[in-house]
């Protein structure tokens, strides 16, 4: 399995704890129900899966699956914020789902299948616990196709690092152009594929953004890999860092992060 490349430190949960199913999940929304059972592999801060709970409605089960245990009480307190008490959060691996099969409608991740070693062995997984008639809904990033405005070479090396440590790990940045290769390595049935973006384009965003990756830079597992594995001194990572602080300030700011959708639909026999 691939080390978590981006860690859970505060500066990392900043970028998570805004997401939302609207802005995460468009392509999975109009097929959910009330009284659906949605598994969310991979839940993070878990604001994506909250808002699909919501979603199911009452007579709804979602739960949210995280690898360590201390990475699910952020999931948790989420929940807690919101006042669900309906929501389950349980530790697991993806690459071993503790599920029986066919035991859920929906199985949803975001942003997962990029970090792991073997995505088609977690969506094998993760079709098996899906229920006849049910729908499996991924989303992931492409980094090597990410997008900004203006471009210092700081900000270049920042790409090159990222890939860098990405690969080593044996991970897949660019795995939203993976997802259809995958699904059909993984044997998924009746595929469904697109593309969506995130766009950073207005001072707020950009500066929250740019100020985001300032400190992500100098306090987050990327900075410790970078510095493990020697890729880079501490001196460039402070002229990375300064330069997503100039980046966020500047009137002209714009970022592009692309996403590859897949949905696949187990036939109901
Ligand atoms: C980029 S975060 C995305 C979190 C959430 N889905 C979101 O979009 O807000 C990826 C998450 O996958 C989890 N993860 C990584 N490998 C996993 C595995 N093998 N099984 C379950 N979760 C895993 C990480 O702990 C992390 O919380």
């Amino acid at each position: 399995m691939a080390r978590y490349l981006h860690g859970h430190a505060p500066s990392v949960l900043a970028s998570h704890t805004v997401r939302t199913a609207e802005n995460s999940c468009g392509h999975l929304l109009p097929h959910l129900r009330e009284g659906m059972r949605v598994l969310d592999v991979g839940c993070g801060p878990a604001t994506i899966t909250l808002d699909l709970a919501e979603l199911v409605g009452p007579s709804g089960q979602v739960t949210g699956l995280e690898l360590l245990e201390e990475t699910l009480e952020l999931g948790r307190a989420e929940a807690a914020r919101r006042g669900d008490e309906r929501t389950r959060f349980e530790a697991g691996d993806v690459m071993a789902l503790p599920y029986a099969d066919g035991s859920f409608d929906v199985v949803h991740a975001h942003q997962v299948l990029q970090h792991l070693t073997d995505p088609v062995a977690a969506l094998r997984e993760m079709w098996r616990v899906l229920a006849p008639g049910g729908v499996l809904a991924v989303r992931d990033a492409d980094y090597a196709e990410m997008s900004w405005h203006p471009q210092p070479r700081e900000l270049d090396r920042w790409r090159e690092l990222y890939l860098a440590i990405a690969r080593a790990n044996e991970a897949t940045p660019d795995a939203a152009r993976h997802l259809r290769a995958w699904a059909r390595a993984a044997g998924l049935e009746n595929i469904e594929l697109g593309a969506s973006t995130w766009a950073y384009a207005d001072e707020e965003t950009c500066s929250w953004w740019g100020n985001l990756w300032q400190k992500r830079a100098l306090t987050s597992r990327f900075t410790e890999e970078v510095l493990e594995r020697e890729l880079a001194s501490q001196q460039e990572l402070e002229e990375i860092s300064s330069a997503w602080q100039a980046w966020g300030s500047d009137a002209d700011a714009m970022f592009i992060m692309t996403h590859g959708e897949l949905l696949a639909f187990r036939p109901t026999v």
